[in-house]
């Protein structure tokens, strides 16, 4: 999803925001803590100490946690499953919140993210859904973590997808789901390539209408 929507923001010449890797850097800065990310009010209290930021490094855009780039260490299993549970906590969303429309506002965005079209920008101009079954993600996500060089199990990971889905669909706050007014696209069977001329196309069409 995030190198679809990553090579679609470039197209577009608009700036990417992978919001899950806010939320990523996170969860990373309370496990080296030695914070439990379940328990709200120690979350809480961290999070003034937190400064999060997207910069440009020699390999793409990085993320940055109190000055130091944690793009690679927020993408390990230990990482995504501790994000869902900080991702559930209020304070973390409003914390996020802020940050997340001050980009919006100061640049033209794609932004990814679960709650995007729902909650953080209810205004968008354009509103896209993507999906994909969890078997075909499941085989993403392990050809990704196969090329990072990491250990990989298919049958964990897709385990992991399904839990996070149902952790992420059924909690209160900020659910999984699509925006009213979002157009819904299954990339199950598209290739990378086409997702994104997909969007592309999408994005114009939708500049198109608004101009006429
Ligand atoms: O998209 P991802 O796997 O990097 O997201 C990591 C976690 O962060 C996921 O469990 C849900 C949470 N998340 C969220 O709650 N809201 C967002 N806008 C983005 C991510």
């Amino acid at each position: 999803k995030s190198s679809v929507a990553k090579a679609a923001a470039k197209k577009l010449g608009f700036l990417y925001v992978d919001t899950g890797a806010l939320y990523r850097a996170i969860a990373l800065y309370l496990l080296e803590q030695g914070i439990d990310p379940a328990d709200g009010p120690a979350v809480a209290a961290a999070l003034p100490g937190i400064k999060i930021g997207l910069e440009d490094t020699p390999q793409g855009q990085g993320v940055f946690c109190n000055g130091k780039d944690v793009s690679g260490r927020i993408r390990t299993p230990e990482v995504s499953m501790a994000t869902s549970t900080v991702a559930a906590i209020p304070a973390v969303r409003a914390f996020l919140l802020g940050l997340q429309r001050e980009l919006a506002q100061k640049h033209d965005v794609l932004m990814d993210g679960r709650d995007i079209g729902t909650v953080v920008l209810p205004q968008a101009q354009l509103k896209i859904f993507l999906t994909a079954s969890p078997e075909e993600r499941a085989r993403r996500r392990a050809a990704q973590l196969k090329r990072a060089g990491q250990p990989v199990d298919y049958s964990q990971v897709l385990a992991d997808i399904r839990q996070r889905d149902q952790q992420d669909s059924t909690r209160e706050i900020a659910p999984l789901k699509p925006a009213d007014n979002a157009i819904l696209l299954d990339n199950s069977s598209l290739t990378r390539d086409e997702s994104v001329a997909k969007i592309v196309d999408l994005v114009r069409q939708q500049r198109d209408a608004a101009l006429a």
